[in-house]
């Protein structure tokens, strides 16, 4: 799996996605589209970025019975997407019905990756509040691992986590990892961050970035340092 820039377009309509990635003259970047894009403008919006030359992560974060997820991953793998993803707390059976689903009729499939648990659900949620007892850390892995064992070929996870996802569940397993930000940058709601340059040294395949790009003064060159940091 090629190491790529991810761009989190959290936009909520066609115009200012599309102003922002008017930017944009000499490269296509890696886009990741959101509930919110998705919801506001359906598959249409897909659509149109593809048709732009651009790769796409579809993060919809499937969780459903397995039948349900087999039918709406067959829908989204004629949208042309690139990757795409579903809780892993759906279980083994919910994520080998995503790959079914997913799977044209070429063989071919978008990379399919799982979340394990979601970085705003705390230890102490988890365990007051979904009754799993055990320590946050061995959740994620553990997940990680039916992911892998379902035939996902990866998980999102923070940059915190690649590593030992890697160490876990091999180096071909692809960690996608948001919560990146410049050395010289704002935090704003992230906890946990790395700069694309630590994200690269603990072997993340893909990083996430939103606002460090999307609200730069100028995106391009945000995108370009993103670039130049993480893929060298
Ligand atoms: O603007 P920012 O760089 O914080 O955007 C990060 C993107 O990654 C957002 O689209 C956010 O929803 C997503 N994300 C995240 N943390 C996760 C999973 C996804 O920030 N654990």
């Amino acid at each position: 799996m090629g190491k790529d820039v991810i761009i989190a377009c959290d936009f909520n309509s066609t115009e200012e996605v599309f102003a922002f990635l008017d930017k944009f003259k000499d490269e296509k970047p890696f886009v990741k589209i959101g509930m919110e894009l998705f919801y506001a403008e359906g598959p249409a919006i897909v659509r149109e970025i593809k048709k732009r030359g651009h790769k796409i992560f579809l993060d919809l974060k499937l969780h459903d019975i397995p039948n349900q997820v087999t039918k709406a991953m067959k829908v989204l793998s004629n949208l042309d997407i690139d990757m795409t993803n579903v809780h892993a707390a759906g279980t083994a059976a919910m994520m080998e019905g995503a790959i079914k689903g997913l799977t044209r009729e070429d063989g071919t499939r978008p990379i399919l990756i799982a979340v394990t648990q979601l970085t705003s659900t705390s230890e102490e949620r988890m365990k007051n509040e979904l009754l799993i007892d055990h320590p946050i850390d061995r959740v994620v892995m553990h997940y990680a691992m039916n992911a892998k064992k379902s035939g996902l070929d990866g998980v999102v996870c923070s940059p915190l986590e690649a590593k030992k996802v890697h160490e876990i569940c091999g180096n071909s397993f692809v960690t996608v990892t948001p919560g990146v930000r410049f050395a010289d940058g704002e935090v704003g709601d992230q906890v946990r961050v790395m700069t694309p340059a630590q994200a690269k040294e603990i072997g993340s395949d893909y990083i996430v970035v939103g606002r460090p790009i999307t609200q730069a003064d100028d995106p391009v060159a945000a995108y370009r340092r993103c670039v130049a940091e993480f893929v060298g």
